[in-house]
């Protein structure tokens, strides 16, 4: 087994790669693509109120607890918990996450493969060609249904995501993070002006910002918690993996506020960018999946410089993805490293190639392999359930658990107040409360209420 002393481990450069590799984990398809959908679905500005409360209550006491397992550690999921809690049964948590990353990356890759053919098809002006979103979710779904162009872009997702991991931590993750950020916030920002300018724009900021709180049900808490450990990266230990290569010099309480302020920021940016666009085009915010990919285009058809604001908008959501794919594939490669002894070149390749082979058939699901199907969900949500519906809310729930009681948060505290850093009073008290009685009562109640027909 090796430890901090392995070579092919590596180090963040800087406290701002740090946070920005994090930020860059936690803001993906899930902020852009899933959450103004989500949004649009569950009744606009309440469900936001609710999801910021999850983020806050729930999402921030385990990325905490996240990053403290792995900066204490410097290892991956698996030899964090087992160098805590030697040959024990949490050892199984960190399988989950492995486990559960393999998954996750394997369908993840798919629809990064969607975003990158968008930024060719954006270019090429192709999806720009319809005057209605009916035509262009047509257009969407005969795409996402073509096996070759599918399977191509896929590759070519799951290859860059190789091509970064393979160059480790510093000279890899952190120099495409370093770049990638920065330019995502830039593109937002312009597309929100763009979009708050246009005429009856402001419909659909009312719609986004005024809770109507007769909208508010045990269903759409669930949405907006599950939302919130998906949009955070959260319940397998990619955080984990991330705070193995942070120096004990930093501080986790403040990396944490960073990150979660950060991803909230985006999705609430978003958000912005989505709901003015849609209620001036006179659409209906409730389209669901295809938000993003068959009402944006219609929207962008129809705007002035709409060519070069669509390449723009897919070309963030492509490089959006490609930073949540690295955390994904680390995580995985941290395991064969860390704990099977492997040099990076040889996990980056073998985990890639294995999960874009798992991937497939996720890719196949809305095309030749559509109507294979178990209990009435094909391959793709399959995989998408186990992961997300089970194996992170478990995750979560018992990282929770073993943080709050096991390992225990004096121990964390330590770890968290090392060189001179201080977790003052009354965050500390309130973080304990939280991750020893909230986190897992709440989560363990979202992951009951999932399983029960
Ligand atoms: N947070 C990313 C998104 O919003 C997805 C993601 C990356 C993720 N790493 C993760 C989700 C780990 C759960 C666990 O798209």
């Amino acid at each position: 087994m090796k430890t901090e002393s392995n070579n092919q481990r590596g180090a963040w450069g800087s406290r701002l790669a740090f946070v920005l590799a994090a930020s860059g984990s936690a803001v993906g398809l899930g902020n852009i693509w899933k959450f103004p959908y989500v949004v649009g679905e569950n009744g606009g500005g309440a469900f936001v109120l609710i999801y910021l409360i999850c983020v806050f209550v729930i999402g921030t006491p385990i990325m905490l607890a996240e990053f403290t397992l792995g900066r204490k550690t410097s290892l991956n999921p698996v030899g964090a918990f087992d160098q805590l809690k030697p040959k024990s049964p949490w050892t199984g948590i960190g399988y989950m996450g492995v486990l559960a990353g393999f998954l996750i990356l394997s369908f993840y890759g798919v629809v990064g493969g969607w975003t990158f053919a968008y930024v060719a098809k954006s270019i090429s002006g192709s999806v720009l060609a319809f005057p209605s979103p009916k035509e262009a979710g047509e257009f969407f779904g005969n795409f996402i249904g073509n096996t070759g162009e599918v399977l191509f872009y896929h590759a070519l997702f799951m290859a860059t995501n190789i091509a970064i991991v393979i160059r480790g931590v510093k000279g890899g993750i952190e120099k495409a993070c370093n770049i990638l950020m920065p330019t995502l916030v830039v593109i937002l920002f312009l597309l929100m002006i763009r979009s708050l300018t246009l005429d009856g724009a402001m419909e659909g900021v009312a719609f986004y910002l005024t809770p109507d709180f007769s909208k508010i049900n045990g269903s759409v808490i669930l949405i907006a918690l599950g939302q919130a450990f998906f949009s955070l990266s959260l319940g397998m230990g990619a955080m984990i993996t991330y705070g193995s290569y942070l120096s004990v010099k930093e501080n986790l309480t403040s990396c944490t506020v960073y990150v979660v302020m950060f991803d909230t920021l985006i999705a609430l940016l978003v958000g912005m960018v989505i709901f003015p666009a849609v209620f001036a085009m006179g659409l209906e915010p409730t389209e669901g999946p295809g938000l993003v990919f068959s009402v944006l285009p219609t929207v962008f058809a129809d705007m002035p410089m709409g060519h070069g604001v669509a390449v723009i908008f897919f070309l963030l959501l492509a490089i959006a993805a490609i930073t949540s794919g690295i955390s994904l594939l680390e995580t995985v490669v941290a395991y064969f490293i860390d704990q099977r002894g492997w040099d990076r070149k040889r996990a980056v390749l073998i985990v890639g190639l294995v999960i874009f082979a798992l991937g497939v058939p996720s890719g196949l699901s809305f095309g030749v392999m559509g109507d294979v199907k178990l209990f009435g969900m094909n391959f793709f949500d399959h995989v998408d359930n186990i992961a997300s519906n089970y194996l992170l809310p478990l995750g979560g729930m018992f990282t929770a658990i073993f943080v709050g009681w096991v390992w225990g948060t004096k121990n964390a505290h330590e770890e968290i107040e090392k060189h001179e850093n201080k977790f003052h009073f009354p965050w500390a008290q309130c973080w304990e409360f939280l991750i020893r009685y909230i986190t897992p009562v709440a989560v363990g109640i979202v992951f009951i209420a999932k399983i029960l027909p």
